[in-house]
């Protein structure tokens, strides 16, 4: 008789999102006409810029004819779109080759995934509060016990509170894998250049891992803040990068992102290029390569012109972080992040839970937010605002809750 991965029974009942999703869609029931306002999961909302959208264009038309037709292309990427990345990464002062780089269908998956080339008695270290796929993924995969009172016994848990300013403390105990965001989903903090190379050192010391998702590096606006991980001295022996289009420049749906993993690299018993090779025997064996289509678009983003308009609308989305975090403030709320990163970290009032302000928003304001407990033990207390949205819609938001959340 055929068995089911009984790991998969150690997760928390249900994904995060698909909560809210479904709380949501059962006010909307009992409230017929009422226009709830979403700044709960960060999905982008403006159209994608116009040499985007030639780029994707310009994909379709390859289709369409004989001679520029393409099929399953290289796994790990269009050799184009690598070098383009890796020009990318050259104007960080930071030099890759494109082999260095696997471009994915984005960093979600390669989040979730990428934890599968290292052994199973690996010890975890996440931030908490975390992004779950870090977590999840590492549960699936065996790394931990089932859950309870809210953590995986076995995952070691980074404290990230106000205290710290949400970026923690290198692991005082050893670990072998360390996940990193930043700027950080959903707390909003940045990690300096320092921050990030006592974590380098850590990893050194250990001969650890760090797994550092930069997806939201785009959107930081402070120039002195490190955008990748590979601005610290020493990282390439001992970071893996994920980094995405998806919020950069729109590509939530149309899914594109890109994985590095340098040459030298080293894990216990592996000379250098191992880690990548054996990334790359992974990508080969279970992915097909990213669209054609979406790495024409890619492309098209990576130009200078590309460049410009995707950072047109990365400030679009940095203004209504600004709205929301001034218009909190102005309520008397204490909150956080909104200034490098497209995600305001509120506190509740008065010790409330996150999923009774949840509550509050949706029933008093109709707002959508993230419960912060959903993000670990650490959350609970806080709660999430995206700053994805169309402007009238933030707006009225913020109108909403200053008119109808008595704090
Ligand atoms: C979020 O809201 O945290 C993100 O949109 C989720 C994701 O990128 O998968």
């Amino acid at each position: 008789m055929a068995t089911i991965n009984q790991n998969y029974s150690k997760l928390n009942s249900s994904y995060l999102f698909a909560d809210i999703a479904k709380r949501t869609k059962l006010f909307k029931e009992n409230n017929p006409g009422v226009e709830v306002m979403r700044l709960g999961i960060g999905n982008t909302t403006e159209p994608l810029s116009p040499s985007v959208i030639q780029g994707l264009a310009l994909g379709v038309h390859k289709l369409s004819e004989v001679t520029t037709y393409t099929g399953y292309g290289d796994e790990q990427g269009d050799a184009r779109l690598r070098t383009a990345l890796a020009v990318y990464y050259s104007q960080l002062g930071i030099t890759l080759q494109p082999d260095e780089i696997f471009v994915s269908d984005g960093a979600k998956a390669d989040s979730a995934n990428i934890s599968s080339i290292f052994g199973a008695d690996n010890i975890v270290a996440v931030q908490d509060p975390v992004y779950p796929v870090y977590v999840d993924s590492n549960v699936i995969y065996g790394r931990s016990g089932p859950y309870t009172d809210g953590v995986y016994p076995g995952l070691r848990y980074l404290a990230c509170t106000a205290e710290n300013g949400f970026i923690p403390d290198v692991p005082r105990e050893h670990v072998d894998i360390i996940y990193l965001c930043s700027p950080n989903n959903p707390t909003g903090a940045v990690a300096t250049h320092s921050q990030l190379a006592d974590f380098v050192a850590y990893a050194r010391e250990h001969q650890a891992v760090l797994i550092f998702d930069a997806a939201y590096s785009s959107f930081i606006t402070d120039p002195s803040l490190p955008r990748s991980i590979y601005e610290i001295e020493g990282a390439m022996e001992c970071a893996i990068e994920l980094n995405s289009f998806s919020k950069s420049a729109g590509f939530t749906g149309v899914r594109l992102g890109w994985c590095v993993v340098p040459m030298e690299l080293v894990v216990q018993g592996t000379a250098k290029g191992e880690v990548n090779s054996v990334w790359n025997r992974r990508q080969t064996t279970m992915f097909n390569g990213a669209s054609n289509i979406a790495q024409e678009g890619g492309l098209a983003v990576l130009t200078e012109q590309g460049q410009m308009e995707c950072g047109l609308i990365v400030n679009y989305y940095m203004e209504n972080a600004r709205i929301i975090l001034e218009g909190l403030q102005r309520l008397g709320l204490n909150v956080f992040g909104g200034v490098n990163a497209p995600y305001i970290w509120v506190k509740t009032q008065n010790r409330m839970s996150s999923w009774d302000f949840f509550e509050v928003l949706l029933e008093g304001a109709h707002v959508v937010c993230t419960p912060g407990v959903g993000f670990g033990r650490l959350g609970e207390g806080y709660v999430r605002l995206s700053a994805f949205g169309h402007r009238e819609n933030v707006l009225q938001a913020v109108e909403s809750i200053t008119r109808n959340v008595r704090i």
